[in-house]
């Protein structure tokens, strides 16, 4: 008799986005997202917004996902959300839903960690991949150096001490006069100006730790030194300089745990690792130390609820699943490296 085929269902809602997507037996069958516009003139997300509009858009979200699949909610082998870490009010959306699906399907329900999932967006397309893999998750959120093992075991060995990589390239770009979120806006800017016009301090610190706020304090007080109207006029200049700025770093990071951990591959992943020069730069390494390297497609790469679906997917093989009463969390919860 043939094995019954896994479905799972998976939400996402942890910021600003509310996606659901379905994945059947280890592959993405549908990958819906709904944006929300309405934080774009406020600079940054507004989280009493967020919650409302993950309200409005939750159900068309998952009946838009479940149509595409061409699955019935009675097909399903189980409910994923993410847990956390995010804005309270947008995973509670996301968490009741959820939770108030599995009670009516009477199927079991995953709770997931979002930057787990952001790891596991690499398996969707690249598994299986040699391990233990070393992965480089840049979000706008998080800064993080994950070990993982062979049975998807994943371990914090660094992390960031202040802002996200993502998160200084959103406040470079707010300084630079960019619309909210700027990362993609430096990213295209940067392909027309040259990265060796300026430099910014760049921060020494030991073992895989990161810091961005003195890069970012330095591109402040750069710009407060120069005549009005000179960032107007450099803006490709100063945008591909603090951008490889911000890669060379990343890279310089990555480079020295991999000549002490030796990893069988390595791979990047999070919102940031949509940038461009960081792609192009991470293969280059990836070459350099002949090591088999991984980027998952954009639409995995920024927030999506596919790679929470993998992430679903391999809780459900553990059977790792979780009661009715599970509450979502807004930080990370932290340990000796700990990583959920
Ligand atoms: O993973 P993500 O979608 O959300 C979080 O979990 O944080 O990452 C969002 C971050 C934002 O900081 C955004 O500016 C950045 O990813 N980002 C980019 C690019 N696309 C998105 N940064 C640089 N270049 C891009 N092309
Ligand atoms: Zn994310």
């Amino acid at each position: 008799m043939p094995a019954e085929s896994v479905n799972i269902l998976a939400i996402e809602s942890s910021c600003d986005d509310t996606a659901a997507a379905v994945l059947c037996d280890g592959k993405i069958r549908a990958n819906i997202i709904a944006g929300q516009e309405v934080h774009r003139m406020y600079g940054g997300v507004i989280p009493e917004l967020a919650g409302r509009a993950h309200q409005s858009n939750i159900l068309p979200v998952v009946q838009q996902a479940l149509a595409q699949a061409g699955l019935a909610a009675n097909e399903l082998s189980a409910i994923a959300f993410t847990r956390g870490p995010g804005l309270m009010g947008s995973l509670l959306v996301g968490a009741g839903f959820a939770k108030g699906l599995a009670i009516a399907l009477n199927k079991p329900l995953i709770g997931i960690d979002h930057l787990h999932a952001h790891v596991s967006a690499v398996f969707i397309e690249h598994d299986p991949i040699p391990k233990p893999m070393l992965c480089l998750l840049v979000s706008g959120g998080h800064t993080q150096l994950i070990w993982v093992d062979e049975h998807h075991n994943m371990e914090l060995i660094g992390s960031t001490l202040d802002d996200a990589a993502g998160e200084a390239l959103d406040k470079a770009a707010k300084m630079l006069g960019l619309p909210y979120p700027g990362g993609p806006f430096i990213d295209r800017l940067s392909r027309e100006g040259r990265p060796d016009a300026h430099t910014f301090s760049t921060a020494r610190l030991p073992d895989y730790q990161f810091s961005f706020s003195g890069m970012k304090t330095s591109l402040l007080y750069f710009l407060k030194a120069q005549v009005p109207g000179f960032a107007e006029q450099y803006l490709p200049d100063i945008c591909a300089s603090f951008q490889e700025q911000v890669v060379q770093y990343l890279l310089k990071v990555t480079r020295k745990a991999i000549v002490n951990l030796k990893p069988a591959s390595i791979a990047l992943s999070g919102g940031v690792s949509a940038n461009s020069r960081l792609r192009e730069t991470f293969v280059e390494m990836g070459a350099e130390f002949g090591l088999p390297t991984c980027i998952p497609s954009f639409e995995y790469c920024t927030d999506n609820a596919a790679m929470i679906a993998m992430a679903g997917y391999l809780a459900y093989q553990r059977k790792d699943f979780c009661g009715l009463d599970v509450m979502p969390y807004a930080r990370q919860p932290s340990g000796d490296g700990a990583f959920l």
